[in-house]
Order: structure tokens, then sequence, then C-alpha cells
């Protein structure tokens, strides 16, 4: 007997290329939204579905429907997408960001995917006016409507009360300085009501949210079953979360993956690091250059986020002991594409004591790893200290 198919239900007009074809959709269909985000959605999502927990989905704000078409194949069988948006009224425009929606545009966007849309249900209103059991039986919530303090509290509260034990609520923008409000609605709904929503994941502009009591560990699930996706760990209204601070696209293997089960693999890291320099010298304490030409060779750009690479360095004795391991970072800002290469200018610090010692140069992906411990060679240029 082979398995049932999780994706027959979703109608989906090309189930093989769906993911395909959604990445080539970011461009072509106005909207802030990424497709990292959207994987971040798939892999806690899936999960989430593994666990049995399936239900209606929603999504707040869902414009011309670049991320409602991610949210709406994560609904299970026989289950509904709510779209909730004003669809532009003028106020609603200058509180979003200066987005404005349309019903037609969105409508359309998902016919693109979707080869049946009866399973949607388009709330044009004030998402403040709508009522719980409008939307109920959610097992995912993307807020992601107006971004004052009031609405994003407001929706904050109508997505609890429409998600079933256990499901999730992703919210958009808690972390963009341009929004303050709603981090300061999030902050509210949480002191208000406490544990209602435990924070899971932090990542690509959205926090996702699980609705208590949560259905076993979704975090030690994601980090096992995705393991090879790098992130961090941290602590969010009292709960560990794990940070996606860096592109998760590259590590997915787009065509053997699917919304409900993300296909990872492994990413090459490396850089070419050619000193043009065989020997520095410096006063004990000074500074000194160390020019440099260097080449990524990974399949990943060397590029700002969350978490950046940076090109430093360690310092070694002579007798190889290390005399200090941290050292500035120079941020490959703009990023250096794969393949591409630049020269650049490492400002070496030398000891305090006299003596001859090793500069060790390496890229840093933060939080994540020396590129060292990924194979790459790191070229060693001595430094005699006098
Ligand atoms: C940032 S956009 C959403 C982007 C969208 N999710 C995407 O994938 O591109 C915000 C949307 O929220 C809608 N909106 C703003 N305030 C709202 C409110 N109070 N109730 C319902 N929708 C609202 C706007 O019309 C706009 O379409």
């Amino acid at each position: 007997m082979t398995p049932a198919d999780p994706l027959a239900h979703l109608g989906l007009r090309d189930p093989a290329r769906f993911l395909a074809a959604y990445r080539a959709a970011f461009g072509s269909i106005h909207g802030a939204f990424t497709i990292d985000a959207a994987l971040l959605f798939f892999m806690y999502g899936g999960l989430l579905a593994e666990a049995d927990v399936r239900g209606a989905t929603c999504e707040i704000g869902v414009h011309q429907g670049l991320s409602a078409i991610a949210v709406a194949a994560l609904r299970g069988e026989g289950a509904l997408f709510y779209g909730i948006d004003t669809f532009g009224a003028p106020r609603d425009i200058e509180a979003s960001g200066g987005m404005s929606g349309d019903d037609r545009a969105f409508r359309a966007n998902m016919s693109r995917f979707y080869a049946d849309t009866s399973f949607v249900r388009v709330i044009a209103a004030d998402s403040r006016t709508v009522a719980p059991s409008r939307v109920e039986g959610c097992s995912f919530f993307h807020v992601d409507g107006g971004h004052s303090a009031d609405e994003t509290k407001s929706d904050l509260a109508l997505a609890a009360e429409a998600t079933v034990e256990g499901g999730l609520v992703a919210l958009d923008d808690y972390f963009n300085p341009s929004f303050p409000g709603v981090s300061e609605g999030a902050v509210r709904f949480l002191a208000e009501r406490r544990g209602a929503l435990v924070p899971l994941a932090v990542g690509h502009n959205k926090v996702i949210f699980q609705r208590a009591p949560p259905t076993g560990d979704l975090n030690a699930r994601v980090a096992e079953r995705y393991a090879r996706l790098p992130h961090t760990r941290a602590v969010f209204d009292g709960a560990e979360v794990l940070v996606f601070g860096s592109a998760v696209a590259p590590h997915v293997d787009l065509d053997r993956s699917t919304p409900a089960r993300l296909v990872t693999r492994d990413v090459t890291l490396r850089a070419e690091i050619r000193p043009r320099v065989r020997l520095l010298e410096a006063a004990p304490g000074a500074v000194v250059d160390l020019p440099l030409r260097m080449w990524n060779r990974s399949d990943i750009p060397f590029a700002w986020s969350d978490a950046p690479f940076g090109l430093s360095y360690q310092l070694y004795r002579a007798d190889e002991s290390v005399e200090r391991y941290e050292n500035a970072r120079l941020w490959f800002f703009p990023p250096l594409d794969p393949g591409v290469d630049r020269e650049m200018v490492v400002p070496v610090v030398a000891p305090e004591r006299p003596g001859d010692y090793v500069v060790a140069v390496d890229v840093v992906w933060e939080g994540i790893c020396w590129l060292r411990e990924r194979g790459s060679a790191v070229p060693r240029v001595p430094l005699r200290v006098e």
C-alpha cells in the first residue's frame, strides 16, 4: 500500500513544481513576504500536521496573496482558508506601510496556484470587527494586517481565539523598527494573556507562536529534521526560541520539497584567501594592515543578515597557543556573491608583548561557524612584534 498523498487535498495546479513556481512568483506578485519566511512556515506547519494538528488556516492582511498562497497550502483536508483584508481603505493603506489591497488581484494570484479556489473565504473587513466564530478551527494563523498597537493586539486576540490548541500563530514585523506598533501591541497582548501564545521561532521578519497548551516539542522536531539549517537559540517571553537569522532557501532543495516536508541539502562553505604580504611587522599594540584578495567559493553569498558573514582572524603565539581568538570583523557589506572576488584589508591589532606570532585569516558566519570548521583553508601570515 502506498502512503496517501499528503498534498492531494490542496488542489494545487502543479503539485510537483509548486515550490519552484512559488519561488519564481516572488518578483511578479506585489507584496511584503519572502521565500525564506514561507519555508519557515512550511517547516513548522508541516511538522505540526505530522503531529495531527490540522485545520483551517487564516491570514489577516492578504494584500495580493503572496503569503496567502503559502498559508493556504498549510490547511488540512477539507478545511478552509480565510483571507481577511480591508482591501485598500485609505486609512489602512497608511497604517500598513503604504500597501493597498485588491480583491481581484488576490483572487487571480490564488488561481495561479490552486486549480479550484472554492476553499477560499474572503472576509473584506477591518479585522477588528471579525468575530472569532467566523474563522474558527485554525491550525495556522498569519497576522500581517494593520501595524498599529491596537490592531496588532486585537489581531493576536482573534488569532489566539480562532486557533486550535497546539496550532501556530505567525506575527509579521515584530522586530521591524519601522513598525514599533507591532511590538507594542504584541507585548501588551502577551502581558495580558499570559501563556496563551508561546513563542517558538524568530526569523525572516516573523515570530511564530504556538497556541497553548503546546502539542509535543515542536522545536525539538524542527531542530532534528532540519538540523542542516543554521540557527541559534534565544529566550523570548520566558521560552526558548529558535532564531533563523540567515537565508533558508539555499539549504532547501525546492524541486524535491513540498509544503508538507522540506528536503534540505548540504551547502558548501569555502573562502579562498590570498594574503598580499609574506610577513607583518608592528610595534606592540599597534595596528598593522594585512592586505589580501579573497574569493567566495561557497554556494551562498557572504552577506549581511541577522547572522552576517565577516572576515576576521585569530592570533597564535610561536608555540601555537592562542594569543587572541576573537577579533574585529569586516562585514561583507555589500555582499560577496559565489564565485566573486574582492580586495580587502584586515586591520590586525598586534599583541602588547614583543615576540613572534601568526595571524590566521578566516571568514566567520556569525553565531553559526568559522569556515575552517567546514573545511575552508586558512592562510597564516607571520607577525613580528618589536
Ligand atoms: C503588509 S500588507 C500584507 C502583505 C501580504 N501579507 C503579502 O504577502 O504581501 C498589510 C495588509 O493589511 C491590510 N490591512 C491593514 N489594516 C487592516 C485592518 N485593520 N484589517 C484588515 N486588513 C488590514 C492592508 O489592506 C494590506 O493589504
